[in-house]
């Protein structure tokens, strides 16, 4: 099946809540609105061991609703390697790997085997500026930090990246149509970016070249989630 068939498959809502419940009773509310969630860390690590945040993959899977497990790998390969094939167990679409180096990267592919689970790479979190780069002792500006760690990516074997929707562009540059690029960081224009730095509308991302848009707090946090979230796919539409 492909990944995007209509706009409304390229808008992933991410699922952060504090509660298994809670994000339950968002995806009831947004409905056939939305086909694809994303499970971050405080949703993984919440619930009890009989309805955790971690079941509620399977569960959305069984319900007709692709998922990217945002779980943000990064150990040693061996590690990294056989987590990736438990996630590859659990019906996830897409699955998050820090690209920061080539051990753990191939690592990833090595874990993911010949299942259908797609990998893709953090490049540089959305919410980190050039100065925050400098404190880490990286002189590199954060775009050509994410082409860096964009073609490390590519080499490994992996599906794609997660960029942000200022990056997406010179990403899409740099690779072929079939890379997948998915863009969080997103906000309607005019609307409060919270802690995020690099921040775009649907629209310019789109138009960048993001495969996907990830979405949290304009949707999960707005009075009326659907249709907060009918207008991110209208805007999705109006790019594609
Ligand atoms: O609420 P907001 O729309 O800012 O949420 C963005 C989501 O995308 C969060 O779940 C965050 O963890 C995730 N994300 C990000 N930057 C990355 C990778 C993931 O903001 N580079």
């Amino acid at each position: 099946m492909p990944l995007a068939r209509h706009p409304r498959d390229r808008l992933i809502v991410a699922l952060d809540l504090p509660t298994v419940d809670e994000a339950r009773s968002l995806v009831r509310i947004l409905g056939d609105e939305i086909s694809f969630y994303k499970i971050g860390l405080e949703l993984i690590l919440s619930g009890t061991p009989g309805d955790s945040g971690l079941g509620l993959v399977s569960e959305l899977v069984d319900n007709g609703k692709r998922v990217f497990l945002d779980a943000k790998l990064l150990d040693i390969s061996n590690t990294v390697e056989r987590s990736v094939a438990r996630v590859a167990e659990l019906g996830a679409t897409f699955l998050t790997v820090h690209g920061h180096d080539m051990q753990t990267l191939r690592a990833g592919v090595t874990g993911r085997g010949d299942s259908q689970l797609k990998l893709l790479a953090v490049t540089v979190l959305t919410n980190l500026t050039g100065g925050d780069l400098s404190e880490q002792g990286i002189t590199m500006s954060p775009e050509d930090l994410v082409l860096h760690r964009t073609k490390l990516a590519k080499e490994a074997g992996f599906d794609g990246v997660i960029a942000s929707g200022q990056e997406a562009a010179a990403v899409r540059t740099a690779t072929k149509a079939g890379f997948l690029i998915v863009t969080p960081g997103i906000r309607l224009p005019g609307s409060s970016a919270g802690d995020q730095q690099r921040i775009m509308t649907p629209q310019h991302a789109i138009a960048a070249g993001a495969n996907h848009i990830v979405v949290g707090r304009p949707i999960n946090a707005a009075s009326d989630p659907r249709v907060a979230a009918a207008t991110f796919v209208k805007h999705i539409a109006e790019a594609s």
